[in-house]
């Protein structure tokens, strides 16, 4: 268990780099095992799912070493396609790892995934598109069970909700299919079009990502060796610069793509910041003062990101006005505003809306993380209330931030993380 510590009021001043992006580098780590090569990973954040991904990858057989923000995966030889549900539970992307051994080995054995609560999360479109390209997918006792018996076969998927993992799922199949696939109403994520850069790069035809349509012509010429820098984080981008609207400051963010995350810049734009973008980099100044934006709606992207959602309502939390959010994507993702409310944030939620009233001062408290975006939302919310708050986390921040007590204190807040088993 850990415990943030901080004590609020700081502004935020200063500049720093955003680190690599969680969702885009763990679906891309399991497309490595789809061709017998080495891949050279760059950008790679140091989080604890990356660590449970290379645990997978070690316990599929292939060789992984880590140095500083570099991982090289060396999986010219699969020894198994079965991954135990001690690793399987810890993070939701290991769903992914389906479509990859498939694709590499004709099967799969593995658990239901882990990941955050945030109400149900099925995987019944993963399993859909798989069994629509020839899979064979038993479910038994919490487990999977696949096969191919005749080999993979192209195929004509349109997924009824535009979901992420599925898209990533499906795509990754389909490299190792005969003949076309198309996947209609795919995902638009940023992250799809990173994974299709790294699919082409490993030899295969996929073209369409970031469009509705993702079309794979199956088949590889994988080289011997693969090279790939992974994409700045948009939602760690999102939580630092909501932490410099709510505490007030100046801080410039570098190593961004903000036209991935342009959704969240006009909301807080709404709020009264004043936001400079330009290529690469975005700055943000916020006199603390925050008035309601226009509501906050969820949705796939190019919509407003679900994972930022927690994060704005944190920063609104002192808005003037009453400002609204509306969950589109998950059914449970408010659970962290009662833990807000320990801060006198005063927020009402029914159903998929959360309405959050603006209160003139937040005050420090003893809070918990219930997930990885609420964990940080708490964070944003401390850092802008007065005295001290405690949030005991048993690890879920860290899960998605990457040494995110330094890079917190390089901008100027109080802030520590401790292990309550430490010494
Ligand atoms: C990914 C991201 C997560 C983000 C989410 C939405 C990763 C590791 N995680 O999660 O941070 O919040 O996209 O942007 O990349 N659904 C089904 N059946 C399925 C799959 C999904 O009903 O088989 C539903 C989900 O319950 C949810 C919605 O579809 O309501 C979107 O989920 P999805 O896009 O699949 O999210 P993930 O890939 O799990």
């Amino acid at each position: 268990m850990s415990v943030w510590h901080i004590a609020g009021g700081n502004r935020l001043e200063g500049s720093t780099t955003v680190q690599g992006a969680k969702n885009a580098v763990l679906p891309i780590m399991a497309a490595s095992v789809l061709a017998p090569c080495e891949t050279e990973l760059l950008n790679v954040p140091m989080l604890r799912d990356v660590d449970t991904t290379i645990r997978i990858l070690r316990g599929l057989g292939c060789s992984v070493e880590r140095a500083g923000d570099s991982v090289n995966i060396d999986s010219g030889y699969i020894a198994r396609a079965e991954i135990p549900h001690s690793l399987m539970r810890e993070l939701r992307s290991s769903v992914i790892f389906l479509g990859a051994l498939l694709a590499r080995c004709g099967s799969a054995r593995l658990s239901m995934p882990g990941g955050c609560e945030l109400g149900p999360r099925p995987i019944d479109l993963h399993l859909m598109a798989l069994r629509a390209l020839g899979a064979r997918i038993e479910e038994s006792g919490g487990e999977l069970i696949c096969s191919t018996p005749g080999g993979l076969k192209g195929a004509a998927i349109a997924l009824p909700l535009p979901s992420v993992g599925a898209t990533e799922n499906a795509m990754l199949a389909a490299c190792a299919a005969e003949g076309e696939t198309v996947i209609m109403n795919a995902a638009r994520e940023p992250e799809i079009a990173e994974l299709q850069a790294f699919l082409v790069k490993l030899g295969a035809d996929v073209s369409g990502a970031g469009s509705a349509t993702v079309t794979v012509r199956g088949g590889f010429a994988a080289p011997e060796r693969v090279g790939h820098r992974i994409m700045p984080d948009r939602i760690v981008s999102a939580t630092l610069l909501a932490a410099c609207a709510a505490a007030g400051g100046e801080i410039e963010l570098r190593g961004v793509e903000p036209r991935h995350f342009s959704t969240v810049l006009h909301s807080l734009s709404e709020c009264g910041c004043d936001i400079m973008s330009n290529g690469a980099s975005v700055a943000l100044r916020s006199d603390g003062n925050l008035k309601a934006p226009m509501p906050v709606i969820t949705g796939p992207y190019p919509g407003f990101p679900t994972d930022a959602q927690p994060l704005m309502l944190a920063a609104c939390l002192k808005a003037r006005g009453t400002s609204v959010f509306v969950e589109n994507v998950f059914q449970n993702r408010f659970r962290f505003t009662e833990e807000l409310q320990r801060l006198g944030a005063r927020i009402h939620t029914e159903g998929r809306v959360a309405v959050v009233t603006g209160v003139a001062r937040l005050h420090g408290a003893p809070a918990v993380a219930t997930d990885l975006r609420g964990g940080a939302a708490l964070i944003i919310a401390a850092l802008a209330a007065e005295g001290e708050t405690d949030i005991l986390d048993s690890g879920h921040v860290e899960r998605g931030y990457e040494r995110f007590d330094e890079c917190l204190r390089s901008l100027g807040a109080d802030i520590t993380l401790t292990d309550t088993k430490g010494p």
